[in-house]
């Protein structure tokens, strides 16, 4: 079955029909989805859908542009979410250099904060990264040495790619690698092996075509699947197979909810 490692069901723009889309997604073929708190609104919000739904995991983490909110206390916090039984990962954290919301050097701090959490709580980590490929790699090499995860929304070239699969990464792949003007990110779906892609939506947004533009969920993941198999030149029910097995293997707390 489809496995989303990487939706935000707390955004508002689920307000009106969370429930009964959520309630749908089991008929659909999504087998486990995995909240991902990006702010610490966020990070409660996707525990408390985790309590609610059996089939959805929080991750939990502070987002770059968020990172201003982050002191002694609430980074406590934080890593005491860590223990909940339904939290299997550290994330979204990274460098956001586009919005650039924060420092760099602050955001640097908490980047690297955050990776020793996931290290000291042994757990897997998701990771942020857009325009800062350089200093996030570095920060990587010389702070995730020991972790796994998913370099989520892959945005930088089939080099970078390759070198976080070296290292035991896993690359996030969604509504992106559907549009035209994708040819980068085609490219790293073709150069890489389909053992180091997971599936992601970042719902509510990167809607795939034909749906671009409008709100993403979950349901709209056959669309990148079939992305995928056309890419690959295989078929979309091995796409589904082995990206719902990476997923397992990235996020082994999810395990016992195996299909
Ligand atoms: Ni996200």
């Amino acid at each position: 079955m489809i496995f989303d490692t990487h939706a935000h069901y707390d955004d508002e723009q689920f307000n009106d029909d969370r429930d009964i889309l959520l309630n749908h997604m089991e008929d659909n073929g999504i087998c486990t989805i995995i909240n991902v708190g990006a702010s610490l609104d966020g990070c409660k919000n996707s525990i408390a859908l985790a309590e609610k739904y059996p089939f959805i995991y929080a991750s939990i983490g502070v987002h770059p542009d968020e990172v201003g909110n982050l002191n002694e206390e609430t980074f406590a916090w934080l890593k005491k979410q860590c223990e909940h039984q339904k939290v299997v990962a550290v994330g979204e954290i990274g460098l956001d250099y586009y919005w650039d919301n924060e420092s760099h050097d602050l955001q640097k701090k908490w980047f690297i904060a955050q990776l020793n959490i996931a290290k000291e709580k042994n757990l897997p980590v998701v990771i942020h990264s857009r325009e800062a490929a350089q200093d996030t790699l570095e920060i990587m090499k010389e702070y995730a040495k020991d972790l796994t995860g998913i370099i989520h929304c892959f945005s930088y070239s089939v080099e970078m790619a390759k070198e976080y699969v070296k290292m035991g990464f896993y690359i996030g792949i969604g509504g992106v690698v559907t549009f035209k003007n994708s040819k980068k990110l085609k490219d790293v779906v073709s150069e890489i092996p389909l053992e180091r892609i997971v599936l992601e939506t970042d719902c509510p947004y990167l809607s795939p075509v034909p749906n671009r533009g409008k709100r993403n969920s979950s349901l709209n993941l056959t669309y990148v699947i079939e992305e995928i198999a056309s890419i690959k030149d295989i078929s979309p029910e091995e796409v589904i197979r082995q990206t719902e097995l990476n997923a397992y293997t990235v996020y082994p707390k999810c395990r016992k909810n195996i299909s």
